[in-house]
């Protein structure tokens, strides 16, 4: 059982993967990072610290099964109805007279605010001159999302959030079920190209006109969290827009004062 690592035995974790495979935990929040190393470890039943970074070392696999322990993938469908209702009525609406919407969603987890983007822009009629990159840390999630399958447990939450955002048909419209499982509909990924990248890469291609990233600065300490705000504002063209998650900000941020708030509740930003 692995308990009460230190800074050292974190740092030493940090240059091992580092090294290994070119991936930096090293400013994420020092203590909910700890936290979750030791149940990363434990759930996939490692014995001792020592033993951990051996695995990580020489096996990639389990590198890649440790991080998609590590990070926190908590998602939902429509989570936060009321910011899907302001996206929509103040942002996606604006995107009506382009000729794309190119549109980034960073650290997109299992996929189901992607999907809910997408089906959005499907009952806005914009879907079809949408392009949506995807990217993601946990290549396992990237995996998932691929398949469009989920457990039909998440569907109550799921098509409460779909009610309250006040969608323009049925949830059960964009899904499947069999056998306890829900598959989407796979014409809601076309428009979607995935890659597997830390927020820290600032070689992101292209220009955006919408950002989405909730729910995912809150695990960063704030030099990472400053240095991401600036690939997001690098990456946004002039008058595009950035959403975080509601209990994030950028007000602490260096390229803060790039943008102008557009919704203080809902966390949406617009590029000057
Ligand atoms: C709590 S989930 C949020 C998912 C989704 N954005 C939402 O709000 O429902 C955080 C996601 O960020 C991803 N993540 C964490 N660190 C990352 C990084 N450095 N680069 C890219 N994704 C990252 C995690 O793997 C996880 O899937």
């Amino acid at each position: 059982m692995i308990s009460d690592i230190d800074l050292i035995d974190v740092k030493s974790l940090n240059k091992v993967i580092n090294e290994t495979y070119s991936v930096d935990f090293s400013d994420y929040a020092t203590t909910s990072f700890k936290r979750r190393v030791e149940k990363a470890g434990n759930s996939l039943h490692i014995p001792t610290f020592e033993v951990l970074l051996e695995k990580i070392k020489t096996d990639t696999n389990f590198y890649e099964r440790f991080v998609s322990n590590l990070v926190v993938d908590t998602t939902e469908f429509f989570r936060d109805p009321s910011f899907w209702r302001k996206l929509r009525e103040e942002v996606i609406v604006k995107f009506r007279a382009n000729n794309t919407i190119r549109i980034w969603v960073a650290g997109c987890s299992s996929g189901e605010e992607l999907l809910s983007l997408a089906i959005l822009l499907k009952e806005e009629g914009l879907y079809d001159k949408s392009k949506i990159l995807a990217t993601e840390i946990n290549e396992f999630a990237l995996m998932k999302i691929k398949s469009a399958v989920y457990d039909a447990k998440s569907l109550e939450t799921a098509e409460s959030n779909y009610e309250r955002y006040e969608g323009k048909h049925k949830f059960s419209d964009y899904y499947t079920e069999i056998n306890g499982e829900i598959t989407m509909k796979l014409d809601l990924l076309t428009n979607v190209n995935f890659q597997a990248k830390h927020l820290d890469d600032s070689n992101i291609p292209g220009k955006y006109d919408l950002i989405l990233c909730r729910n995912v600065l809150i695990y960063f300490n704030p030099a990472l969290q400053d240095r991401v705000i600036g690939n997001f504002s690098n990456s946004l063209f002039p008058s595009g827009y950035l959403a975080i998650g509601v209990k994030e900000s950028i007000s602490n941020s260096r390229k803060g004062n790039e943008f102008v708030v557009v919704s203080q509740e809902e966390n949406i930003y617009k590029k000057k």
